[in-house]
């Protein structure tokens, strides 16, 4: 039986709401206003035109299709090689299948894989002992994805609100930042200022407000003005909003501020953690070895093998959820644990934050070298970039991955106008500049 809305067809309908979303698309490899482009072989095109058909058409993907990774390098089922200048969001900063994760993870496979929380099991401890100490936290909560780690964060600052601070049943407030991006939940869309990301699927959480980024006044502000907000809950460097590098201090002087009206700071350090911006947490750059009050970690910390969280605090704010209020089925179970260990370890042992603090500006200044009009400024932090694109020039992003990807080079535009690139932090410094070479050939063929 075809579905009915209000006496309409609901097929029809849903087809106007998509394309009203894809016309004003254009970020995070959604329906972008491209439709789906073609394969660049027939081969390829059959794996497309399966997941069309099968799935949803929630994504929308670069036309490639990989089968194979290994360090810095992906392949296609045809054969040819790439440079991976997105590891995965910066999930594969340690590279693809690093051997010593790899292997982590299949030793544990092999003996034990999931005990739920309903009983111990001998790694979670040594994962837990492992991570706090090497980040300098009490304790750590461990989930799976990223955007359930943002989730926890704001669990936890709201029973410290209540338990804590005193706020007034259910008035706790948070405050997020204009062009955040912490994923795709009910809560994360309702802090969105993105409509791709909210529109059309309200009703939103409420309790959460927004303030423009980089912006210290606009903080103490609001914090002056209500007396209920519990914590501000930001990116030290805004990801997903083409690379956005905030102030020198920010977060510091954002924390003093914070803590001056009895305020957390959550700091979103899914992307910028783990060593990519050049320092094992991002927020070192700006606070040096004190800790935001709250930091959530994910990607990375499992190499981009399977999906690991963090949630860091000290017992002050962690020890304010109780037994029984708060979990996962998966969140801390015997694989992810060994993997989070093994992850750590190489990114401590193979120096990936100095590696990505040296080739950093490196990278940058030849980005900037290449001098095409088309590039209106390139910015970032570490391994973490971003090539802004005249929006006036009239060449989109997404073309220009395109012509990269056809020389061998794999990225994903975000907005219409940024790429991003962010390597995986084991390159070196000649593959870094063959990578430059293709993106400097790419650009002066777009002259
Ligand atoms: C800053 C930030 N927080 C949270 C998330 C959500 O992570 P996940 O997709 O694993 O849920 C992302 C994903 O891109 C992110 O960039």
């Amino acid at each position: 039986m075809a579905l009915r809305a209000k006496g309409r067809d609901l097929s029809s309908l849903l087809c106007r709401h998509a394309a009203a979303r894809v016309a004003a698309a254009g970020n995070r490899g959604m329906a972008s206003g491209h439709g789906l482009d073609p394969a660049q072989t027939p081969l390829q095109q059959q794996y497309i035109d399966k997941e069309e058909k099968y799935g949803a058409h929630n994504y929308h993907p670069l036309p490639v299709v990989l089968n194979r990774g290994e360090g810095i390098f992906m392949w296609d089922v045809d054969g040819k090689k790439y440079f991976d200048f997105l590891s995965g969001y910066s999930a594969v900063n340690q590279g693809h299948c690093h051997p010593k994760i790899i292997e982590a993870m299949v030793e544990q496979a092999k003996k034990l894989t999931l005990t739920s929380r309903a009983f111990f099991n001998d790694t979670l401890g040594e994962y837990e002992e492992y991570i706090t100490q090497l980040l300098g936290y009490d304790k750590v909560l461990p989930m799976n994805t990223g955007v359930e780690g943002g989730e926890t964060a704001i669990k936890l600052a709201r029973r410290w609100g209540y338990d804590v601070k005193g706020v007034p049943k259910n008035q706790a407030k948070i405050l997020f930042a204009r062009e955040n991006f912490w994923g795709r939940t009910t809560s994360a869309i309702s802090s969105s200022t993105d409509p791709d990301s909210y529109e059309g699927f309200g009703p939103y959480m409420p309790g959460f407000e927004i303030i423009p980024y980089n912006d210290l006044e606009a903080l103490q502000q609001k914090l002056e003005a209500d007396p209920n907000i519990v914590a501000f809950m930001v990116e030290p460097i805004q990801g997903e909003a083409g690379v956005v590098v905030p102030q020198d201090g920010y977060l510091k002087k954002a924390q003093e501020l914070l803590h001056k009206h009895n305020a957390l700071l959550i700091s979103d350090e899914v992307q910028t953690g783990l060593c990519r911006t050049g320092k094992m947490l991002c927020s070192e750059w700006d606070m040096g070895g004190a800790r935001p009050d709250i930091t959530i970690l994910g990607k990375a910390l499992s190499g981009g093998t399977m999906p690991v969280s963090a949630v860091l605090a000290n017992n002050d704010v962690m020890l304010t959820i109780g037994r029984g209020q708060h979990g996962s089925t998966y969140g801390g179970n015997p694989v992810a644990n060994r993997v989070a260990i093994a992850s750590l370890k190489v990114l401590v042992e193979e120096k990936c934050a100095e590696n990505a603090a040296r080739l950093g500006p490196i990278f940058r200044k030849e980005l900037e070298g290449i001098g095409s009009p088309l590039i209106q400024s390139v910015r970032g932090r570490g391994l973490l970039n971003a090539i802004v694109v005249d929006p006036e020039a009239g060449v989109e992003a997404w073309d220009i991955c395109l012509k990269l990807m056809k020389e061998g080079l794999l990225t994903k535009p975000t907005h219409r106008n940024i790429i991003r690139l962010a390597p995986p932090l084991i390159i070196n410094e000649e593959q870094l500049h063959q990578a430059t070479g293709i993106i400097q050939k790419v650009f002066s063929q777009l002259k």
